[in-house]
């Protein structure tokens, strides 16, 4: 059993207990910035977090961060607090960053592309710019626009080479079934129609035709044989290869001009997630005093993508702990950063409950 360590302010540049006794989690009152100061270089494997939104809110203590007057100085604090996250992540380290935008005088800031260009232009790649659609959204009574409901993810890595398992967030497959005894792929493939779209093809020679027809029938074998799960076909005068004609600039249109197809196989784990994720915000813990928690959804993805089993998430906004929560229930471990003593409060109700349910032992401090 695991024992739960948490610190206060003053003695929060002490984390080595933490990393040494593997406590599940560490939770530091404080300013963001100047606590991340304290904590170890290349000490946590993903960040994963929501800063205050600029010109929406003010938190407790929050040192002013998201009320600057001018959105530049907002992107330039945060410019800085993440530089000070790159220190203290790995160099294998990934940051997702979730961000909201804000109308001033009726014109949209574009603030999570401001802060995505100036975060690149410290040197971050962005991996992916995921689009929260956040389903229900408000009530919006403007009667000269569309009511907003998406907000931004987006996926940062300091180095080209990164820590990713991409097949522990792969969707699952489904298997194949049978209508009137003819097998079915789960996206609806029976191989009918491409078996068509061969024989009365105008574009394939007969050689292409027999070649083309051979390898739809060795594919369905191998659906049925549980050996793949899907699959498409590209087929010269009947498809489009997916990104150009041209043998040039596409290894498909390439492979359609040699040999009159292509086969293009799913992957034997499942596919990967796309980058529209539709997930319905939390309300949850708006009871609990917090206005601005982001669902356990959205950190999932992200922790079990970029955090190897046993890794530490960091989230230097930490609020009411949902990432910590993600973490913890994922088996890996979490430090969370907050000014408001209140949040970082329910925060370790939150966790503890969880704990408490998984039979972790609970200690320590938090002041
Ligand atoms: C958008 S909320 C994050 C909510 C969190 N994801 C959750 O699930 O509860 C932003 C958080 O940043 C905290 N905050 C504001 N300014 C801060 C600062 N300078 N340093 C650290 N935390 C700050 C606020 O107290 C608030 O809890």
């Amino acid at each position: 059993m695991r024992k739960s360590i948490t610190l206060a302010r003053s003695q929060s540049q002490h984390i080595d207990p933490f990393l040494r006794e593997s406590a599940p989690y560490l939770l530091i009152t404080g300013d963001a910035l100047t606590q991340l100061r304290t904590l170890p270089p290349a000490s946590v494997h993903c960040c994963v977090t929501s800063p205050p939104y600029w010109a929406q809110r003010a938190y407790d203590g929050g040192n002013g961060l998201g009320s600057e007057p001018r959105w530049q100085d907002y992107v330039a604090h945060l410019v800085d607090i993440f530089r000070e996250v790159r220190r203290v992540l790995r160099s294998d380290g990934s940051l997702w960053l979730n961000l909201g935008d804000t109308y001033v005088k009726k014109n949209l800031s574009g603030i999570p592309w401001h802060v995505a260009f100036a975060l690149q232009d410290d040197d971050w790649l962005l991996r992916n710019d995921i689009v929260w659609d956040k389903i229900k959204g408000n009530p919006c009574n403007a009667r000269d626009k569309l009511r907003n409901v998406h907000e931004y993810l987006f996926h940062f890595v300091a180095n080209e080479q990164y820590y990713y398992d991409v097949d522990a967030i792969r969707n699952p497959p489904q298997a194949a079934t049978y209508r009137n005894g003819k097998l079915v792929t789960p996206t609806g493939v029976s191989g009918v129609k491409y078996e068509r779209q061969i024989k009365t093809s105008k574009a394939l020679s007969a050689q292409e035709k027999s070649a083309a027809l051979q390898a739809l029938q060795q594919t369905l074998a191998r659906v049925a044989a549980g050996e793949l799960p899907d699959f498409r076909m590209i087929i010269r005068g009947s498809q489009r290869a997916t990104h150009s004609d041209s043998p040039e600039f596409s290894g498909r249109a390439a492979e359609l001009a040699a040999k009159g197809f292509c086969i293009l196989p799913y992957h034997k784990n499942g596919t990967k997630p796309g980058d529209v994720w539709h997930i319905i915000p939390e309300d949850q813990w708006r009871k609990d005093h917090h206005y601005a928690v982001f669902p356990l959804e959205l950190c999932d993805l992200p922790i079990r993508a970029t955090c190897p089993p046993d890794g530490i998430v960091l989230d230097p906004f930490a609020g009411t702990g949902t990432t910590l929560l993600g973490a913890l229930q994922q088996g890996k471990r979490g430090i969370g950063i907050d000014t408001s003593a209140t949040y970082l409060d329910l925060a370790k109700q939150r966790i503890d409950a969880y704990l408490a349910t998984q039979q972790v032992v609970q200690g320590g401090l938090w002041e």
